[in-house]
């Protein structure tokens, strides 16, 4: 992979046709030893958010050697690359085929679970195994999140007491387990949870040995900017410390977005201008998926000229539907035309994942560059030096 120092020398030198991904292996290392160091538990990479090899490897090279799948594809790519991975296989409605597989041939001995009737195909698919480690997602509030994943899963308060109590007769090991939703914007979303949790717990009577508090960890975007994330990890940190729970009970995190958003960069190329609306080469089929359906603001760069006074543009994307556009408003420097280059940041995570070849694009290049992401929700000296280049 060639290194160059940012985008705009990647522009310089290839002047390139298709979107590029740029790679930011630095990034990636610093979340996750941030993770490392303020998490004190388990840290499950979620696969979903970005399942490039590049990712997984720097993960494990960074020393997280635990991931968070959702289907039978992300078992078998995660065993395939890291054959001493545990995988936690959390999606809470599996094919039947899919456990047995993921269980008698690719060693994943942790499932999520959120109805008796998950329970019972789990046991049938691993035959009735005595090694299962199983985590029971509860429902929980998506208030505070931009992205709610409180609908579909999750054993509501009725029936919680029933389902922990049979998952721990079967269960080597119980975990309970919750997702407060995806860019949850503040630390409350996880306390809340995590009362909502240990009320569940103390009502079934069951000891539980893990409490999972999932993913939803958020990354920096213009218009959401969440507080540090020191503060999310605080607040889980210090309710740990009265859950109810065994001595020995281990405390997981699933985090996806935290780990991978700033890794990635998605340069793209003007192929025409209309008034103040961009025809760029990628779109909401594409990496811009977000921006076109949940009208997320990334943040974008011009890599072809210096910004002069910066105007309001809309985008579309490459292919004939109306659909692929993004509204934004996206303020990029008024003079930007057919034959510049627009990066936009914070595209690691449900980025290159949502990516579809509508149309027949969807195919990226990739190169590394060593500068730093900007904005970053991860402080310190770095951040600080990020900052005052793109001042
Ligand atoms: C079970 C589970 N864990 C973890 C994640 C990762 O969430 P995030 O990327 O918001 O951290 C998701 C995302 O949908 C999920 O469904």
């Amino acid at each position: 992979m060639v290194q160059y120092d940012n985008a705009r020398r990647v522009v310089q030198a290839l002047r390139p046709e298709q979107p590029m991904l740029l790679r930011r292996p630095h990034a990636l290392r610093r979340a996750a030893s941030f993770f490392q160091e303020h998490f004190p538990g388990h840290i499950f990479y979620a696969v979903k958010a970005n399942p490039s090899p590049w990712i997984l490897e720097g993960l494990w090279d960074a020393g997280i050697e635990r991931f968070d799948v959702a289907s039978l594809e992300e078992v078998r790519a995660v065993r395939s690359g890291f054959p001493e991975a545990e995988i936690a296989y959390m999606h809470p409605i599996k094919p039947e085929a899919a456990i047995a597989e993921a269980y008698h041939e690719h060693g994943v001995r942790i499932f999520s679970l959120d109805s008796l009737r998950e329970l019972d195909k789990i046991q049938r698919a691993t035959g009735d195994a005595s090694d299962l480690t199983l985590c029971v997602r509860m429902q929980v509030a998506s208030d505070l999140a931009k992205i709610s994943l409180a609908s579909k899963f999750g054993v509501r308060e009725t029936d919680e007491v029933a389902l922990l109590q049979a998952t721990r007769a079967v269960a080597q090991r119980l975990g309970v387990a919750f997702h407060v939703g995806s860019q949850a914007m503040s630390p409350a979303g996880f306390a809340g949870a995590m009362e909502r949790t240990a009320r569940a717990v103390r009502r079934s009577g069951v000891f539980i040995d893990i409490l999972d508090v999932g993913g939803g960890f958020p990354a920096h975007y213009p218009g959401m900017e969440p507080p540090q994330l020191e503060g999310y990890l605080g607040e889980i940190t210090s309710r740990w410390e009265d859950f109810p729970s065994a001595a020995n009970a281990e405390l997981w995190c699933e985090p996806g977005r935290a780990l991978c958003a700033e890794a990635e960069s998605l340069l793209v190329h003007v192929d025409d201008r209309r008034d103040n609306t961009l025809y760029i080469n990628d779109g909401s089929f594409g990496a811009l998926y977000d921006a076109a359906h949940l009208d997320w603001r990334f943040p974008v760069t011009n890599q072809s000229r210096s910004s002069d006074r910066l105007v309001a543009f809309d985008l579309f994307g490459p292919t004939c539907d109306d659909a692929d556009a993004m509204r934004g408003p996206f303020f990029l420097p008024a003079a930007t035309d057919a034959g510049d280059y627009l990066e936009f940041g914070t595209l690691g995570a449900y980025g290159r994942a949502m990516a579809t070849k509508f149309n027949g694009y969807g195919q990226y290049d990739h190169a590394s560059v060593s500068d730093d992401p900007f904005p970053s929700l991860y402080t310190g000296a770095d951040h600080q030096a990020a900052e005052e280049a793109h001042s």
